[in-house]
C-alpha cells in the first residue's frame, strides 16, 4: 500500500474526538518509528509545523529538537510567539536562530522577485543545515508536510520554496500529518492545546515580508511593512474580520510621493492594503472593508508608521493581480 495515499476509509477529522484518536494513533506510531532517538523539526511557527511539533512533543519531549529560523522577514511578534508557546509554555528544546542580519545582507540591492524568493530558500536551507550538523546524532526529520502537498507536487508550496537539504544530511522523514487536510491539521493543533491565533491563522508566504517590501529591501522599508502589517491586523481582529478574510497585509512598494505634515512637504512612501477572499488560491476576490475602518487604519498607519505619508486600497481581483506583490 502507498503511505502516501489517503484511504477512501478515512474518516475527515471535524470534531475533538476524532482529532484525539488520530492524535492517540500517531503518538503510538511516532514513538515506534522513531524509539529513543532525537527528531529535529524546522519549526516556523505556521499553522503545519506547529501542529507537527506539538504532536511530536506529546509522543517524545525533549528528544523533539525545534530550529526556528528567524530570517528577519517575520510579522510583527512571531518570534516571540514561538518562543513563548513552545518553550516556556510547552517547555520544547527550541534553538532560536536570529539570521536577520545574515538574510538582509544577502538581500541587499536585489531586486527580482525569484531571485529574493531563491536568495530566502537557500540561506534558509544554509542556517537550519548548520544548526543540524552542530547537533550530533540526529537521524530522523520532522516536516509538515499535509495531503494537498502531496497531491500537487507543483503546489503552491512546492512551486515558491525552493530546495532541499545537503546530501550529508540525510534523515528519515516523520511526517505525521501527511494525509491531513488544511481543516484537520486545525482541528488536530486545537485539541493539542496550541493557541486559536496561531491554528487559525491566515497563510503566510515562506519568504515572508519579503516580497511585500517590494523591490530591493532595505531596513527601513521593511519597518514599514512589519509595523503596517500589525496595525491592520490589530485593527481586522478589533473589528471581527480576523478569520472572516482569508489573507490581509500591507505592501510598501519601491517609491515615494510628496506628502504635508505639520505645514511641511514630505517625501515618503504609501502603504498598500489587501485583503482578499478565496478558497484555492488560484483565483480571489476583494474583501469590500468598510470605509470607516479604512478610515481609520489610515489614520493609524499614516500618523504611526514611520516614512509612510499616504494610504492605498488594493481592489483588484486575482486575475489580473495575483495575490502577492511580487
Ligand atoms: P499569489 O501571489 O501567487 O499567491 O496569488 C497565492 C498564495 O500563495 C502564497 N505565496 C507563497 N507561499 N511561498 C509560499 O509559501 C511563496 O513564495 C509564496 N508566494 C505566494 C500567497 O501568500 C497566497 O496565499
Amino acid at each position: 500500500m502507498n503511505d502516501n495515499v489517503r484511504p477512501e476509509t478515512m474518516e475527515r477529522i471535524t470534531t475533538k474526538e476524532l482529532a484525539q484518536a488520530f492524535i492517540d494513533e500517531q503518538v503510538d506510531k511516532i514513538q515506534k518509528q522513531v524509539k529513543d532517538n532525537k527528531v529535529l523539526l524546522a519549526l516556523s511557527g505556521g499553522v503545519d509545523s506547529s501542529v507537527v511539533a506539538a504532536l511530536l512533543l506529546k509522543a517524545i519531549g525533549k528528544n523533539l529538537v525545534c530550529v526556528h529560523v528567524n530570517h528577519g522577514l517575520l510579522r510583527k511578534g512571531e518570534p516571540e510567539q514561538v518562543i513563548q508557546v513552545f518553550k516556556e509554555e510547552m517547555d520544547a528544546n527550541l534553538i532560536y536562530v536570529d539570521a536577520t542580519d545574515r538574510f538582509l545582507d544577502k538581500l541587499a540591492g536585489v531586486k527580482d522577485p525569484e531571485q529574493k524568493r531563491k536568495i530566502i530558500g537557500k540561506e534558509f536551507i544554509d542556517v537550519f543545515a548548520e544548526e543540524a550538523r552542530k547537533l550530533e546524532d540526529i537521524h530522523f526529520l520532522a516536516q509538515g508536510t499535509i495531503y494537498p502537498d502531496i497531491l500537487e507536487s507543483d503546489g503552491i508550496k512546492s512551486h515558491h520554496n525552493v530546495g532541499g537539504l545537503p546530501e550529508d544530511l540525510d534523515f528519515e522523514l516523520v511526517e505525521p500529518v501527511k494525509l491531513l487536510f488544511k481543516d484537520e491539521v486545525r482541528v488536530v493543533g486545537e485539541t493539542l492545546g496550541l493557541p486559536h491565533n496561531m491554528v487559525y491563522r491566515q497563510p503566510f508566504p515562506g519568504p515572508g515580508l519579503g516580497v511585500r517590501c517590494v523591490g530591493a529591501i532595505t531596513r527601513d522599508r521593511l519597518e514599514a511593512v512589519r509595523e503596517s502589517d500589525a496595525i491592520l491586523r490589530e485593527e481586522f481582529a478589533k473589528n471581527g474580520l480576523e478569520g472572516k478574510v482569508w489573507q490581509y497585509f500591507t505592501v510598501v512598494p519601491d517609491f515615494t510621493s510628496t506628502g504635508i505634515e505639520d505645514g511641511k512637504r514630505t517625501d515618503a512612501w504609501p502603504v498598500i492594503i489587501r485583503a482578499v477572499n478565496t478558497k484555492d488560491a488560484m483565483s480571489a476576490t476583494i474583501e469590500e472593508i468598510p470605509y470607516e475602518l479604512l478610515k481609520h487604519i489610515t489614520e493609524r498607519i499614516t500618523h504611526e508608521v514611520k516614512g509612510v505619508n499616504r494610504v492605498l486600497y488594493d481592489l483588484t481581483p486575482k486575475p489580473t493581480g495575483t495575490i502577492e506583490y511580487e
